[in-house]
């Protein structure tokens, strides 16, 4: 068989398969990109588990008509400005979110930066792109991903009911809200449901924020019943609220879910707070941090010593 190089169609289909795994995966794409733009507002929309339709719109920076046929091609993207792999300040950085969902789906996005006259829009079906084209849309970016999977039939197989992809989604977006308390966050289902409603808390310290944020998401008496935690180790920082063992359902609220990820953040709390059990950690990650959610979800860690354990 002769080797050759695959059209960039079936090569995006093939990347969509790691990078969207199901409705939830996408939905923590496109909320990513959403807090990366400076979102003030996120709203999610999901129409049958998100298999359907998954919307999320956004009052962040937008994008010109350059930049949205920019956005949907694989490894474009704005920020990793000086091609610094060990400095990445956003959620994303590997220019491979948009593509991938739109190789999958019928994806169509629309986007107006604020002070721009109007709004363009830009579809992808299947990998197949078309030109911006203008558009009605107030400031911010709105992504709509309908029929996710429709051109990989196989992924569907794998799916779990609506109901069930719908929990998983939703979830997303409620370890996301928790590090993001300054965002707030709205997301309806099928008949206009709401699933998740988290009005923002930026008044007061960021702590302050926090914990009303988290009383919302984990209920008062987890706010009630846990302590502040500022710690720096390393270049690493931890900040949150650690909870009572009682209260054992704090979860880590960076994207990463790794075993690696836990070592430092256990001796970071350690060093806080003896008694107290499960923390979770908030904000960006820093200069020396960088994470994968690809293949598996994992960590690295510039200073290795952190990963020991
Ligand atoms: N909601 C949005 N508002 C403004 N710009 C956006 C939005 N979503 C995407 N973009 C722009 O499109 C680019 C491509 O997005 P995409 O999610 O594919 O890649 P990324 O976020 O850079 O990296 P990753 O693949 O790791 O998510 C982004 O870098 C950003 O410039
Ligand atoms: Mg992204």
């Amino acid at each position: 068989m002769a080797i050759r190089l695959l059209p960039p169609v079936l090569v995006n289909r093939i990347a969509a398969g790691e990078v969207v795994e199901r409705p939830a995966a996408a939905v923590k794409e496109l909320v990513e990109n959403a807090i990366d733009a400076g979102a003030s507002r996120i709203e999610v929309v999901l129409k049958e588990g998100g298999q359907a339709l998954i919307s999320v719109a956004d009052n962040g920076a937008g994008m010109t008509p350059d930049e949205l046929a920019l956005a949907i091609e694989r490894h474009c993207t704005s920020k990793l400005p000086d091609d610094d792999l060990s400095h990445i300040a956003a959620l994303g950085f590997r220019g491979e979110a948009l593509p991938s969902i739109g190789a999958v789906s019928r994806m169509r996005i629309v986007s107006r930066p604020p002070g721009a006259a109007n709004a363009w829009e830009i579809a992808v079906e299947a990998g197949a792109k078309h030109a911006p084209v203008p558009a009605a849309h107030p400031p911010g970016t709105r992504v709509e991903v309908r029929d996710l999977f429709f051109a990989t039939p196989a992924r569907l197989k794998f799916l779990k009911t609506p109901r069930t992809e719908r929990d998983l989604a939703v979830d997303m977006v409620r370890r996301l809200a928790m590090a993001y308390p300054a965002v707030a966050f709205n997301v309806t289902g099928d008949e206009e449901r709401v699933l998740l409603r988290l009005t923002a808390t930026a008044e007061g310290s960021p702590a302050i924020a926090r914990r009303a944020r988290l009383a919302a998401l984990l209920g008062r008496d987890f706010a009630e019943n846990s302590i502040e935690i500022d710690a720096e180790r390393g270049g690493f920082q931890l900040t949150g609220l650690a909870g009572l063992p009682t209260l054992n359902q704090a979860l880590c609220a960076t994207n990463c879910s790794s075993a690696r990820c836990a070592a430092p953040i256990r001796t970071c709390w350690r060093a806080t707070a003896t008694r107290w059990w499960r923390c979770f950690s908030t904000g960006p990650r820093r200069r020396s941090t960088s994470m994968s959610t690809r293949p598996r979800p994992r960590c690295g860690f510039a200073n290795r010593a952190w990963c020991a354990g």
